[in-house]
């Protein structure tokens, strides 16, 4: 294991294999059932340069092991955002690494002056939301107020 640093993703331009690393995780870990084919990676990667969209990832080495967004794609409202593909690799799971990202998620958020931060959670992952202060608002929607 080498040395763990949280941060956040540079342009994709910047460190392409990064970019890939992220988006191949969070597929793989989120929706283990899809093969991604080269059209569904590019523009998993492309989305990384969204100006609504920052993604945070911990890497171990030269491998990515955790990674996630903040999106404030919802032009209606500037107060809300959301945390997306937030995913950590299998084996590294229960160290700590999801709360990582979250965190850096959330200090960003409150930066911006978001006041609730969404989460969609999988099944698995409502026990960690929970955890680390979401509420349950519907069926996998969560929430958390930044006040
Ligand atoms: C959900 C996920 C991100 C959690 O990451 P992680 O690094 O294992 O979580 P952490 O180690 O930071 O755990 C933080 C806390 O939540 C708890 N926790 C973690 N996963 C949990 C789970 N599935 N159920 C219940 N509690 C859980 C931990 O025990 C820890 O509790 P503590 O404060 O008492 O120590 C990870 O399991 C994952 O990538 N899952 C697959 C993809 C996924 O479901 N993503 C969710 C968003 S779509």
């Amino acid at each position: 294991m080498g040395q763990l640093d949280f941060s956040q993703l540079p342009p994709v331009a910047e460190n392409p294999d990064l970019a890939l690393q992220a988006v191949l995780l969070s597929c793989r870990e989120i929706t283990p059932s899809k093969t991604p084919d080269k059209e569904w990676i590019n523009k998993g990667v492309a989305c990384l340069d969204s100006v609504d969209i920052t993604t945070f990832i911990a890497v171990d080495g030269a491998r990515v092991v955790a990674t996630g967004g903040l999106d404030r794609s919802d032009p209606t409202d500037y107060e809300e955002a959301s945390i997306i593909d937030l995913a950590v690799a299998q084996s590294r799971r229960y160290e700590g690494l999801g709360r990582g990202i979250v965190e850096m998620v959330e200090a960003t958020a409150r930066q911006e002056g978001i006041k609730n931060l969404y989460a969609l959670s999988t099944m698995y992952a409502h026990g960690f939301y929970n955890r680390l202060g979401f509420l349950r608002v519907t069926g996998v929607d969560y929430v958390k107020s930044l006040r």
